[in-house]
């Protein structure tokens, strides 16, 4: 289950050449469990074939907006009335302009206005095209209308050129419409500021080594992805890594366990959560030389003198703020992370094996709180894992707003 399982959601796709991508988009929403309906434009009809949609998703694929209406369904009106998001994607320049304008002479236009459910825009054009004043100009006045803008990428496009207007990825438009139905959420955590750490810290040796862990971030994506989904306004602190962060987080990207502790600073003046699920370093090289460190020294042995780094979760301390910390361990998992809950002031604390989770793809947790209840979670993704302990965060907000009351 996810945020995703059972919304109804339209996906228009116009005429353009990255047409042929919507097919790819329609099965992975099917996929995600979205009751998903298609509407094809009359350039995308040019493109591609009903059948192609009609199978993916085993619905009627709309067309047209004279369709005959019947007792069941008053076509542009019903299927306005019945979704909860509408995606374009491919958006053509000339539906973007159409949809800007209002203008309503075919189904898409007829649903564009007689929907409340949120748009979701997702360009694809040549460079020039995208550029044009007049395509900026529809864009804005979308987006001033709360539509999200989905991309576009830069790359190679249709033509050979390189540019900007290549199709946002799949994932990216998967994770826009995970923010929009996560912002109809009515939950603790709607609207809530959360502060979410990721990955591993690198501390310097010299300019071109240093002291790491095998943190993949994953842990730290979900949760960030998990509280969007949630309808909360999320700021990740990334350590280096590859992944592509969730669509909606601001993303602040940091090195080592210095930039932090200033990032987190500067990130949880409003926030009701910090989730620390980075791996931070707990030592660093007192100095970093200034130029790489050559082999052919005298000395057999290198020594790299360490120093501890600063305790963030400890440190940081905000009235009504619940800190969140993750504890691998090698050994005494319960009493240890215990220990730690009550050292550094954490409402939460997610305890698991060290060797089995870093850089892996599930973990097995024990979630402990602060009166000590330790619950034991059988092994399951990181994804599921992030959703599992929302769900104690939430608890935990929602029992402090009642205390409050
Ligand atoms: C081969 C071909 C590729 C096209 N690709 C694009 C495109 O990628 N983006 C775009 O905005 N228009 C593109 N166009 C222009 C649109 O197809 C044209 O504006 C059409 O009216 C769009 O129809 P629709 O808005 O009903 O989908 C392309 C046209 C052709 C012939």
């Amino acid at each position: 289950m996810t945020v995703l399982t059972g919304r109804r959601v339209l996906l228009a796709v116009s005429g353009g050449i990255a047409a042929y991508k919507a097919a790819d988009l329609t099965s992975k929403l099917v996929q995600a469990g979205v009751r998903l309906d298609v509407l094809l434009t009359a350039g995308a009809e040019q493109f591609l074939r009903p059948l192609t949609f009609e199978a993916l998703t085993r619905r009627p694929v709309h067309t047209n907006l004279w369709e005959p209406w019947t007792e069941d369904s008053a076509g542009h009106v019903s299927l306005a009335a019945d979704i909860d998001a509408l995606i374009v994607a491919p958006a053509t320049a000339n539906v973007i302009a159409r949809l800007a304008l209002g203008l309503s002479d075919d189904l898409l236009g007829a649903v564009n206005l007689s929907t409340v459910a949120p748009l979701i825009i997702v360009p694809a054009m040549e460079h020039h095209m995208f550029h044009h004043p007049a395509t900026q100009g529809h864009l804005g006045t979308l987006r001033e209308r709360g539509a999200t803008i989905v991309g576009p990428e830069q790359g190679r496009l249709a033509s050979g050129a390189m540019g900007d207007g290549r199709m946002a990825a799949i994932e990216s438009i998967v994770g826009a419409l995970r923010q929009v139905l996560g912002r109809q959420a009515t939950g603790p955590l709607a609207g809530r500021h959360i502060v979410v750490s990721a990955g591993g810290t690198q501390e310097p040796i010299d300019p071109v080594r240093g002291i790491t862990n095998r943190s993949s971030g994953r842990m730290g994506y979900a949760i960030a992805q998990a509280a969007i989904d949630r309808g909360a306004r999320v700021t990740l602190i990334a350590a280096p890594g590859e992944r592509r962060p969730p669509f909606g987080a601001d993303v602040v990207r940091i090195t080592t366990a210095a930039d932090l502790h200033a990032a987190v600073e500067a990130a949880v003046d409003d926030a009701a959560v910090l989730v620390m699920a980075a791996a931070v370093a707990d030592f660093r090289p007192v100095g970093t030389a200034p130029a790489k460190i050559k082999k052919d020294r005298d000395d057999t042995v290198l020594n790299v003198a360490l120093e501890p780094t600063t305790d963030i979760l400890a440190t940081i301390d905000r009235p009504g703020l619940l800190k969140v910390g993750f504890a691998a361990e090698t050994e005494r998992l319960v009493e240890h992370a215990t220990g730690k809950l009550r050292r550094k002031g954490l409402g939460l604390i997610v305890a698991n094996d060290a060797v089995q989770t870093i850089g892996a793809e599930t973990s097995t947790a024990t979630l402990i709180d602060r009166d000590g209840l330790a619950e034991e979670l059988p092994t399951m993704t990181k994804e599921e894992l992030a959703v599992r302990v929302l769900d104690r965060v939430e608890a935990i907000l929602r029992s402090a707003d009642e205390a409050g009351r």
